[in-house]
């Protein structure tokens, strides 16, 4: 029997011989409040299977494709919350968390293939991902300024480390470096 994922793969190869970028940018985020009465792990679930798994298993499909190519390209949308949580948002917080370890990792086991992973770790942009009222919130990013400064870097090569940040994310990417992860922490979850 042919196992699920090669034969993924070959129809995946099959459609699209050129294929050469993964682009794994699915996600949900949804708060969680396990102080009340008849919390359970069902949205936790959902956030771990899409968030995580979802970016998993469709990196597991293609790469058997994306590695017979040349200039093959992943790209996985994290978050800056990876890097300082919000405590609302446990799971999602760490999901972003686990991708931003994982990529590490998929970096490195691909170096000499080779295949590049770069992670996108945007900033609080105004798109529906938290609901309506997000896509218009003064606080977020436009999305057409994050697409611009996105398509900057990625044309100008300036991502190291494979990360792709716009200007907004480096507080906090740097503030456990910078001795600022304490004051971030508690600026973003206010007692
Ligand atoms: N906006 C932000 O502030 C922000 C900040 C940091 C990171 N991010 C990350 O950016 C990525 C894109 O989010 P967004 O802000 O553009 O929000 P969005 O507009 O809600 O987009 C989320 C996308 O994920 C897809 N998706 C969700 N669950 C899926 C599933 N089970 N299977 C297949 N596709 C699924 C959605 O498809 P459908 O529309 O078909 O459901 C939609 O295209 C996410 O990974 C998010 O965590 C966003």
């Amino acid at each position: 029997m042919i196992p699920q994922r090669c034969h993924a793969s070959r129809l995946t190869f099959a459609r699209f011989p050129e294929l050469n970028v993964l682009i794994a940018n699915a996600g949900i985020s949804r708060t969680e409040d396990m102080t009340a009465d008849g919390w359970d792990a069902s949205d936790a679930e959902a956030i771990v299977e899409t968030n995580i798994l979802g970016v998993l298993r469709v990196t597991a499909a293609l790469l058997p494709v994306l590695k017979g190519q040349p200039n093959a390209t992943i790209i996985a949308t994290s978050s800056n919350l990876a890097f300082v949580p919000r405590a609302d948002f446990p799971t999602y917080c760490a999901s972003k968390a686990f991708l931003h370890s994982w990529l590490q990792s998929l970096r490195y086991q691909l170096r000499k293939i080779p295949v590049e992973v770069l992670e996108l770790a945007p900033p609080y942009v105004q798109t529906e991902l938290t609901g309506a009222q997000q896509a218009s919130d003064a606080r977020a990013m436009p999305l057409d300024a994050y697409t611009a400064e996105v398509m900057q870097l990625l044309e100008l090569n300036v991502h190291p480390r494979g990360e792709v940040l716009v200007e907004r994310d480096r507080a906090r990417r740097w503030a456990e470096r910078d001795g600022r992860y304490d004051a971030t922490y508690v600026a973003m979850n206010p007692s």
